[in-house]
């Protein structure tokens, strides 16, 4: 059996994008492998300097996967910040990694105009990313293509560190999300809390309408043919609608029969319909905070497990403590 290990920044609630390209896969993958699901808080902390928004993130973003359906009985969710051997194993790991793998990774590099904003933490970000794979033994990582150069770093650095203090850490590998759907924002671009065009399926219905009325469409009227392919509604409506829905509105698009309106609506509804029993539970559970904590905490006892049996052998090999 696989050790699958992934981790997602509590940066936001997550969108339609994170579930139906991130979480959902990961369901999936968890109920025939091991499965480590973390929440990166650590690293959220790198941009977030705001204490309600970071717990709220954290909350939200435990409910949402429990929500969507991950068994913490046969899975371990956990919080990063919550395995404190995560942070002591990043600081033996900056002690062998060289300055250049760090000033070479894109996260940095994107930054380099900016560079009175980079915190020392975005700068070491990715030896964390290693701490949190190595620490827990994980063999495959799935990631989206903007991480893997993180998976090579953390490889290199894991097996520089077996090459000088002997076999101490599994090689991960990572499992390219390849086929997944990238789901457009409500602007067209790829759906991203940065863009600030997300559908926030976890929100209020008020608001979930509001993003979805905000959809920007050209000014067609409503008895002009329409090319489904250029519409940005459609573009997110044939990702969860039957197939037959959704030849039957393209069709009425080519007529001139529907509006952007009325497709607004209808994806409205398909919304709702489909994640009704998700936002419904998400909706109990946020409310009910200590539940949220047990289950953080559930998770941290199995991962500490892992953490410290994998430490003690790092600190052995290191030496710094006896034999
Ligand atoms: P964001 O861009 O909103 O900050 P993240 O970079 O935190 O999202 O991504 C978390 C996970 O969700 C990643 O695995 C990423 O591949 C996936 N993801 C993010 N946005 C989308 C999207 N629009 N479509 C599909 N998957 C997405
Ligand atoms: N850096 C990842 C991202 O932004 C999140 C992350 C942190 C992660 N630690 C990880 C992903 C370990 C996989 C494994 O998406």
């Amino acid at each position: 059996m696989n050790r699958i290990l992934t981790g997602i920044q509590s940066s936001g609630t997550p969108h339609l994008g994170n579930v139906l390209g991130a979480m959902l896969p990961a369901i999936e993958l968890s109920k025939e492998n091991e499965s480590y699901l973390f929440i990166a808080d650590l690293h959220a902390i790198t941009t977030i300097k705001n204490r309600e928004i970071l717990l709220d993130n954290t909350l939200k973003t435990t409910a949402a996967w429990l929500a969507l359906g991950l068994n913490t009985t046969t899975n371990i969710l956990y919080k990063q910040s919550d395995i404190a051997e995560v942070t002591e194993l990043m600081w033996y790991l900056n002690c062998i990694v060289p300055y250049p793998m760090l000033a070479n990774a894109h996260s940095f590099k994107d930054k380099l105009n900016n560079l009175s904003e980079v915190n020392a933490g975005l700068f070491t970000y990715p030896v964390l990313m290693a701490a949190d794979i190595i620490l827990y033994n994980a063999n495959i990582v799935p990631v989206g293509r903007d991480q893997l150069q993180h998976l090579e770093i953390t490889r290199d650095i894991a097996k520089k560190f077996n090459h000088l203090f002997g076999e101490t850490f599994v090689i991960p590998e990572a499992k390219l999300k390849e086929t997944n759907v990238i789901v457009p924002g409500t602007d067209g671009r790829k759906m991203s809390k940065s863009y600030n065009n997300c559908i926030s399926i976890f929100a209020d219905e008020k608001i979930l309408r509001k993003e979805i009325m905000g959809i920007v469409t050209d000014s067609k009227g409503l008895n002009e043919p329409k090319n489904p392919q250029q519409c940005n509604i459609f573009q997110i409506y044939q990702i969860l609608a039957p197939t037959d829905d959704s030849l039957t509105l393209e069709r009425k698009y080519k007529n001139g029969t529907i509006g952007y309106g009325d497709v607004k609506k209808l994806l409205l509804e398909l919304i709702l319909e489909t994640f009704r029993e998700t936002r419904c539970t998400f909706n109990e559970l946020i409310n009910n905070r200590s539940h949220l904590e047990l289950e953080l905490k559930k998770g941290a006892e199995i991962a500490s497990q892992t953490a410290n049996s994998v430490l003690k052998k790092v600190k052995n090999n290191l030496g710094l403590m006896g034999t």
